[in-house]
This record gives C-alpha cells, sequence and structure tokens, in this order.
C-alpha cells in the first residue's frame, strides 16, 4: 500500500571516497598491464617486420637498425607510464594532496588569526582615543559626574568582617538577591581572590578581575586588568559599574566611588579574616535603610543602607 521502502545508503562520505580510490587505482594498473602486454607484442612485431618482412632493411641510424631506436623509445614511455602508475601516485597521491590542503589551510587559519589580532589591537586602540577625547571634551564638573554611579556593594558584620578563608560568613539568601538585582546587567570589579571565591562566573553581569599576575588567565568573557584604574577605565560605557569586594579592593575604590550599597549584618564575626574600611560619617550620607528580621533563612537580623558621598 506504501510501495517498497527505498534502500537507505550505510556508506558513509569517506568510506565512498576510498572505495572510489581503489576503483581508479585497479584501472590505473590494468592500463598499465595491457600497456606493457601491447609493448611486447608491439617490439616483437617490429622486430619481425624488420629482420623477417625486411620493412625498411636499409634504414640504419648509425649503423643501428631503425627498430632498436623505435623499441627503446616504447620502452620509455612505458617506464614513464609505469612511474606516474606507481611512484607518481605514492608521493603525489591522495594523501599528499590532503596534506597540502591542510599546509595551506593552516597558513590561511594563522593569517587570519594574525588579522584578527590586529583588529583587536585596533579596536582598543580606538576605544581608548574616544574615551580619551570624550573626557578631555568633557567640563571639570561633568568628568567629576561621570563616576556618580560607581557603587560599592558589601554585606559587613557590625565589626566590618566580610569574609574568612575566601569565603562570605553567612549565607543570607534575601541579601543574595539584593545582590542579583542590583548588579544584573552590570560590571562588577572585584579582585582575584573574590573572584576565586565563585564556584563560577555570575550570569548576566560583565566580570572585570583585578590581579597583579601578569599571564592570569580566566573564562571567555572575563576581564583581567592588572589594576584599579584599568578596571574602572574597562567599565567606563557602563553607568553603574559596581565594586564588589573583596577587602583589599574596597579600601582602594573607598575614595572612588560615589555610593556605598551596604548589607549591614546585625552580629560580630571574630573569626573574620576580611574587612569593610570604615565608613566615615562626615563624609557619607545615609539616604536609604530598610530592615530584615532574622528568620529560619536568615540567622542574622540585616540592613540594607544606601549612603551618598557628603
Ligand atoms: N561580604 C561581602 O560582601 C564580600 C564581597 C566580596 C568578597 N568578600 C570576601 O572577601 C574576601 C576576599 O578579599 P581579599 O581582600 O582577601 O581579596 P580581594 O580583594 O578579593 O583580592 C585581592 C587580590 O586582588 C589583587 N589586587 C589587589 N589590589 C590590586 C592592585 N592595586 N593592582 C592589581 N591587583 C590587585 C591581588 O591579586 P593577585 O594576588 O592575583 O595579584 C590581590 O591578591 C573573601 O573572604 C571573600 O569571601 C566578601
Amino acid at each position: 500500500m506504501f510501495g517498497k521502502k527505498k534502500p537507505v545508503s550505510t556508506i558513509d562520505k569517506d568510506q565512498l571516497e576510498l572505495i572510489e580510490n581503489a576503483q581508479k587505482r585497479i584501472k590505473q594498473k590494468k592500463r598499465l598491464y595491457i600497456h606493457f602486454v601491447i609493448f611486447l607484442i608491439g617490439a616483437i612485431f617490429l622486430i619481425l617486420a624488420n629482420t623477417v618482412l625486411g620493412i625498411g632493411k636499409n634504414f640504419k641510424i648509425a649503423g643501428i637498425d631503425w627498430f632498436v631506436y623505435a623499441v627503446i623509445v616504447w620502452f620509455a614511455l612505458f617506464i614513464y607510464h609505469f612511474i606516474s602508475v606507481f611512484i607518481t601516485n605514492k608521493f603525489m597521491g591522495k594523501d599528499w594532496e590532503k596534506q597540502q590542503l591542510e599546509k595551506l589551510v593552516n597558513l590561511q587559519e594563522q593569517r587570519i588569526d594574525k588579522l584578527k589580532q590586529n583588529f583587536i589591537k585596533e579596536d582598543t586602540k580606538i576605544a581608548q582615543t574616544k574615551a580619551y577625547n570624550e573626557a578631555k571634551d568633557l567640563p571639570e564638573a561633568s568628568k567629576k559626574k561621570k563616576r556618580t554611579d560607581l557603587t560599592i556593594i558589601v554585606a559587613a558584620g557590625e565589626d566590618n568582617a566580610i569574609g574568612k578563608d575566601n569565603d562570605l560568613i553567612w549565607h543570607l539568601s534575601d541579601d543574595l538577591k539584593h545582590f542579583k538585582a542590583l548588579t544584573n546587567g552590570h560590571h562588577i570589579i572585584m579582585g582575584r581572590k573574590t573572584f576565586e571565591s565563585f564556584p563560577k562566573p555570575l550570569p548576566n553581569r560583565t566580570h572585570i578581575v583585578i590581579t597583579r599576575q601578569k599571564d592570569y588567565t580566566a573564562p571567555d568573557g572575563v576581564i583581567i586588568v592588572n589594576s584599579l584604574e584599568d578596571a574602572l577605565d574597562a567599565a567606563r560605557y557602563d553607568k553603574q559599574p559596581f565594586v564588589i569586594g573583596g577587602g583589599e579592593i574596597y579600601k582602594q575604590a573607598m575614595p572612588l566611588v560615589e555610593k556605598l550599597e551596604i548589607t549591614r549584618v546585625h552580629s560580630t564575626f571574630e573569626n573574620a579574616d576580611a574587612f569593610f574600611p570604615e565608613i566615615d560619617a562626615s563624609k557619607w550620607l545615609e539616604v536609604k535603610r530598610t530592615t530584615h528580621d532574622a528568620d529560619e533563612k536568615h540567622a542574622y537580623s540585616f540592613s540594607f543602607i544606601t549612603y551618598l558621598r557628603k
């Protein structure tokens, strides 16, 4: 009712190529063999034509019968045929062609890589020049304004404790949600140790990692810089980049930021080994505070506090 099912070929492309190649080789060898047989018969015929039938009996070159030259020329042609079937094929066969092709492709790839690197270098130069020109053309007041949204975000105990053994000291799920909501879609600037405390980069944020190591590597998409200045430069097109820690980076960034998003955890942590710098009340103005009580999901009560530089 539905007709016969079409037979499906189970030979893949490579197998097919091997079969075609083998068939071609068989044909070439057959032709060589036929050439050899014809050459033998032809040579005998030429000899007989001259010696028995007397054809061209008197035609000699340098005292040698013409058929000797004819047989030698033919033999030379046969040798050429033989070489092209066996020797040339061995050195310039399919494998050789493949190797040449791979070499060519590699060369092209190297050239493309070089072009790409040059392109990235040029692109970086253009971006740097653009940033420089933008900054240069801005009046002094707006230059300062450019940095107004640079924000520190941190969760710190009453004693400013922020971490221990390169990890957080507490787990406050609502604070993580708060961090996620504020930093989502932004550049997050951090020290190498904080970066290494994450199991993997956080989604939907551009990570900028500061390290003094020149050959530090990180997964694709993570920007590595060697100074805080370079980190700020890398985040220059973000309206609100966040400095997310840890202790060393907070200390250096504190004089540069205009806003603090503090989660004040209402407890002290004696074993801590990383700390947030003291907030100088003469320099910072508290503009917002919401408090969260301790509950079954949160071992400590805490407050979200926003400060602006005075
Ligand atoms: N509670 C929170 O909100 C919070 C937030 C973030 C982190 N933390 C905690 O803080 C702790 C980590 O803080 P941390 O102070 O130990 O380390 P960190 O600030 O995260 O990283 C320090 C590293 O940053 C690099 N670095 C610092 N200043 C530099 C500069 N001027 N130029 C170039 N590179 C520089 C160095 O990396 P190299 O050694 O590679 O040169 C240095 O070892 C962890 O316990 C973490 O859990 C807490």
